[in-house]
């Protein structure tokens, strides 16, 4: 497993859950000593546990020698970072182009190279070439096998998949193939065998249809403000029916995170170059990107129409509950704003405040709990529904804060109560 970020760290633990021997291949020396050390360079519930027992049972390895890790294997996985390139958008290639001509250079026998990182359609052939090129004499294919992980939830996802695509093309390879998942066939999990391109086209499509739904039901939402709807009944009414189904219908401040941004943005772009622009993808990005710099107005209009000079407390910092990541969270955008504007900002977040430190202006100031943001504020914003803010006493929220303004950006709470405890509540789309 080349790449023991996110993905690499997952799949190679979940592949050495499943029976096989993994090497995982980490480059960067403070990742590789920690991850030695049992420690994880990523917040993912249960991976810790995983790992540790998998390195015990003499399943797992790290190390930082590609070469050797690579020598003698069946298949190695490339699971290296796929970044939004500075200026166009599309997905950078250059440590998955690097991966595979060192992993071509290190090969002893027959192997299957096979991309989890998310790459653009075209990309397998590409690593072909480079293999081809680099070693002439070499017995190879190459598969493309896309991952399906959410964060938060990723090693359910691996065990238990709605789906595997495996883009493949051989026999051999197929075969391979089939021997890693080999578990997932007990459970009968649906093992789709396509073509390269396909498999690689797949993984995109999907992302950018969840962030689709995710975006209309947010514009319904909208629309459910102006007419007097409640976007909960629209989203249940509408996901009863099989054809549409009731997941991803949540609306919010926007979709974030390292993948539904990443990916959009670099489908639209292949489809602009191969002459198929996707004027729905295109939309998307754009309304998603609107929503999330609008969620701050929601807030000042909450405040009578200016924060200058006001106490905000911000619950919720990540992208989304269950992971440290920062990456395109709506509370980027919302943050900047209301300091900017003027507003004393006080956050708590359970396991975002060390990542959003670098990226959040300075003057925010981090609090131990929930109840500490909400101390002296005269308006408490919740930006991302960590389990432990449903949970939160009203009457102890409402002694701590100055004011009594409450904007719920995820609709955890009951505008009923909240409004009997004194609040003034605003929600998402529900119209209450
Ligand atoms: C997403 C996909 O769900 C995974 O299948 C995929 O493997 C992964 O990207 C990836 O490409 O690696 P993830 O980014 O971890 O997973 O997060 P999601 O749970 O999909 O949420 C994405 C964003 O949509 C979050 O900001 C979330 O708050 C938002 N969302 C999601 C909503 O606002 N409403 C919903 O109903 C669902």
């Amino acid at each position: 497993m080349i790449g023991g970020g996110y993905v690499g760290l997952v799949s190679g633990a979940c592949f050495a859950e499943f029976g096989t021997e993994v090497t995982v291949v980490e480059t960067d020396a403070n990742k590789l000593a920690a991850l030695r050390e049992g420690r994880m360079p990523i917040y993912e519930p249960g991976l810790e546990d995983l790992v540790q027992s998998n390195v015990k049972a003499g399943r797992l390895s790290f190390t930082g020698d590609l070469a050797s890790a690579v020598a003698g294997t069946q298949a190695v996985f490339i699971a290296v970072g796929t970044p939004t390139r500075r200026g166009d958008g599309h997905a950078d290639l250059s440590y998955v182009y690097a991966a595979a001509e060192q992993v071509a250079r290190a090969l002893t026998g027959y192997a299957v190279i096979v991309t989890k990182s998310t790459v653009p359609v075209g990309t397998g052939r590409r690593i072909e070439e480079i293999i081809r090129s680099t070693r002439p004499d070499l017995d190879f294919d190459v598969a493309s096998n896309p991952e399906f992980l959410r964060e938060g939830n990723a090693i359910g996802d691996f065990m238990r998949p709605d789906r595997v695509v495996i883009g493949a093309e051989t026999d051999r390879a197929r075969e391979v193939m089939r021997l890693l998942y080999r578990p997932l066939y007990l459970i009968e999990a649906p093992i789709v065998f396509t073509a390269i391109e396909t498999a690689e086209l797949t993984k995109y499509a999907a992302n950018a249809f969840l962030a689709m739904k995710v975006t209309f039901i947010n514009e319904m939402a909208d629309l459910c403000e102006r007419v007097g709807a409640d976007v909960h009944d629209v989203a249940r009414g509408i996901g009863l029916d099989g054809r549409i189904g009731r997941k991803f219908l949540h609306p919010g401040p926007g979709y974030g995170g390292s993948c539904f941004p990443k990916d959009t943005l670099a489908l639209l772009r292949t489809a602009q170059d191969y002459g198929a622009p996707s004027r729905l993808v295109e939309a998307t990005v754009a309304v998603n990107d609107a929503r999330k710099s609008s969620m701050a107005m929601r807030v000042i209009n909450a405040c009578g129409g200016s924060v200058r000079g006001k106490t905000i407390a911000v619950l919720g910092l990540t992208f989304k509950p269950e992971t440290d990541d920062m990456r395109d969270s709506p509370a980027l955008a919302i943050v900047s704003r209301l300091v900017g504007d003027g507003a004393a900002v006080r956050a708590f977040d359970p396991e975002g405040m060390e990542q959003a430190r670098p990226l959040l202006p300075d003057a925010v100031v981090y609090c131990t709990d929930a109840l500490d943001a909400a101390s002296g504020a005269d308006a408490l914003v919740l930006i991302t529904e960590w389990n432990e803010f449903r949970a939160l006493p009203p009457a102890r929220l409402g002694e701590a804060m100055r004011g009594r303004v409450l904007v719920d950006l995820r609709n955890v709470y009951d505008p009923v109560a909240m409004r009997q405890y004194g609040f003034t509540y605003y929600d998402i789309g529900r119209s209450t």
